[in-house]
């Protein structure tokens, strides 16, 4: 009887710290951005028109990530694909002009952001922001039409980081295991 119940409890706290280090791991890889890094968001310099494309670039958006825009007397809206190219602001999606505007990136697949100021757009200030499902980290299918080499290397880093997590739950269970037994 005392070894049934002992056995009970084990299983309720092995199941706790599962259970536990699974939402550390999922608090853990949702992320906010902070949109152009340091500069913020604004009109880029005429020699550097692509630079939040650029930005965007260089980071990996996951399906529940956020993005931070930071900006003085501007705004920032999210547009479809039609809206992005022609700079057209008169049917966002989405609109901010508080100066600190926190956008969840809530699915999979492209987004379009503009700035709502006139002229602002078509001078540069633009991006687009492709997010990569959670699946997508095993998978290994792509989403959206992104296109281009990069989506590539960042799938390989997406696979990378999501066999990293694996393993480190895996060593988290073995030790929990090892220690309790
Ligand atoms: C743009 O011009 C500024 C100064 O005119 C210069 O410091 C900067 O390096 C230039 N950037 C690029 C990407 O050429
Ligand atoms: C902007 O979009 C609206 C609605 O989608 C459309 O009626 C209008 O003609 C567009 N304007 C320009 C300049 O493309």
């Amino acid at each position: 009887m005392a070894s049934h119940s002992l056995s009970c409890s084990v299983q309720v706290v092995v199941s706790l710290i599962i259970f536990s280090s699974l939402l550390l791991a999922h608090h853990v890889s949702s992320f906010e951005f902070q949109v152009g890094d340091k500069n913020g968001w604004g009109v880029p310099p005429a020699n550097d028109s692509k630079i939040y494309n650029t930005w965007a670039s260089h980071n990996r958006f996951k399906v529940g990530d956020t993005i931070c825009f930071k900006y003085r007397k501007d705004s920032v809206m999210q547009v479809n694909v039609e809206g992005y190219k022609n700079c057209n602001s008169t049917r966002p999606n989405f609109f901010s002009n508080t100066g600190n505007t926190i956008f969840n990136l809530d699915h999979a697949g492209l987004f379009y952001f503009i700035s709502g100021a006139a002229g602002h757009c078509e001078r540069g200030q633009r991006m687009i922001v492709r997010v990569l499902a959670h699946e997508d980290s095993l998978s290994g299918t792509g989403g959206g039409g992104g296109g281009g080499g990069s989506s590539s290397g960042s799938r390989v880093a997406v696979l990378s980081y999501g066999v990293a997590k694996l393993v480190i739950v895996q060593l988290v269970l073995s030790y929990t295991v090892s220690y309790i037994f």
